[in-house]
């Protein structure tokens, strides 16, 4: 791509622009961010690691949207981030403004680009996005099955001493306490994980995949996690950068698929250079289909928390 926008340069935002730029994902990486200084700082620090890291990618902070014109895609990560004890939804009222901000802006100075929301809670600021860009489907996606999966997987090479390459896996359903590891569709190699380890222990494993953000967050104390959400967005950028239709876990605008409509929600996406290529609809057990059904309750809840 020419150029791609990350929009906040705190945590997540800026290490997103960095791997962004040591995959020389698009020739320009653009960082822009309400405070002084911080974007333009950040990005000259990163672009003063292009020679040694061996990229061509340029990185340029911004507090307008000026340098922004004609991006391809947008990364959104702007918004307050959670702290011990809150919830996603307790970040609703703040980043409801100001997501909306940001949505304006990109429909000033790229309205076609694609937006991947990364900014919480999760779905329902996609639904910002979507409905104040105007945008179609296709071009309007969130971060958080990636993420959510990345950690099921880990936790489970971990539980069976096995590389982390051989765990496939999917977490769909809200960025939320409510998502849903499909541990019907969750292999090593292929060999059903059933097989490998006891339902217990799987129960553990989902347990702590459905709370691996709070877990970083009482780590952290001062925010939340950041190298796995950027390397998640990262991932899904590259699937629509390379057009590489990727399959992944992304939060999608439903219109009929698995009998839900008007909300966003993690599901199995083809990703290429439209964006959203194709929602792929799998067969669930009863039990992930209730799962699903409850966190799209939960997503509805929220979504009109946001009064839009
Ligand atoms: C997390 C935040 C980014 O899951 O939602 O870590």
């Amino acid at each position: 791509m020419n150029k791609i926008t990350v929009v906040g340069a705190g945590n997540v935002g800026a290490t997103t622009a960095q791997r962004l730029a040591e995959k020389e994902l698009a020739g320009t990486i653009v960082m822009v961010d309400v405070i002084e200084g911080v974007p333009q700082g950040k990005g000259l620090d990163q672009w003063e690691t292009a020679p040694i890291e061996g990229f061509d990618s340029r990185v340029v902070g911004s507090n307008g949207y000026g340098e922004a014109a004609g991006s391809e895609l947008f990364v959104v990560t702007a918004g307050i981030a959670r702290k011990p004890g809150m919830s996603r939804e307790d970040l609703l009222k703040t980043n409801v403004d100001i997501v909306k901000s940001v949505a304006q802006e990109i429909g000033k100075c790229a309205p076609e680009a694609i937006v991947i929301v990364v900014s919480n809670p999760l779905d329902t600021m996609c639904y910002v996005m979507k409905e104040v860009l105007g945008a179609p489907r296709e071009r309007v996606l969130g971060m958080a099955g990636v993420l959510d999966t990345a950690r099921y997987r880990a936790f489970i090479a971990e539980a069976l001493d096995v590389s982390v390459e051989d765990i496939q896996a999917m977490v769909l359903g809200g960025h939320g306490d409510t998502m849903v590891p499909l541990v019907s569709y969750t292999t090593v190699s292929g060999i059903p994980i059933t097989q490998l380890l006891r339902q217990d222990v799987i129960d553990k494993l989902v347990e702590r995949t459905r709370n691996g953000g709070a877990e970083i967050v009482a780590h952290l104390k001062t925010g939340s996690a950041y190298y796995a959400p950027s390397a998640a967005a990262v991932q899904m950028v590259e699937a629509i950068a390379k057009n590489k239709k990727r399959v992944l876990p992304c939060a999608a605008w439903l219109e009929g698929e698995y009998g839900m409509r008007g909300l966003f929600l993690g599901v199995p996406c083809k990703l290429g250079a439209r964006g959203l290529e194709q929602i792929v609809e799998v067969e669930l057990t009863s039990r992930e289909r209730i799962a699903l059904g409850k966190s799209a309750e939960a997503v509805r809840e929220s979504m009109a928390q946001a009064r839009l």
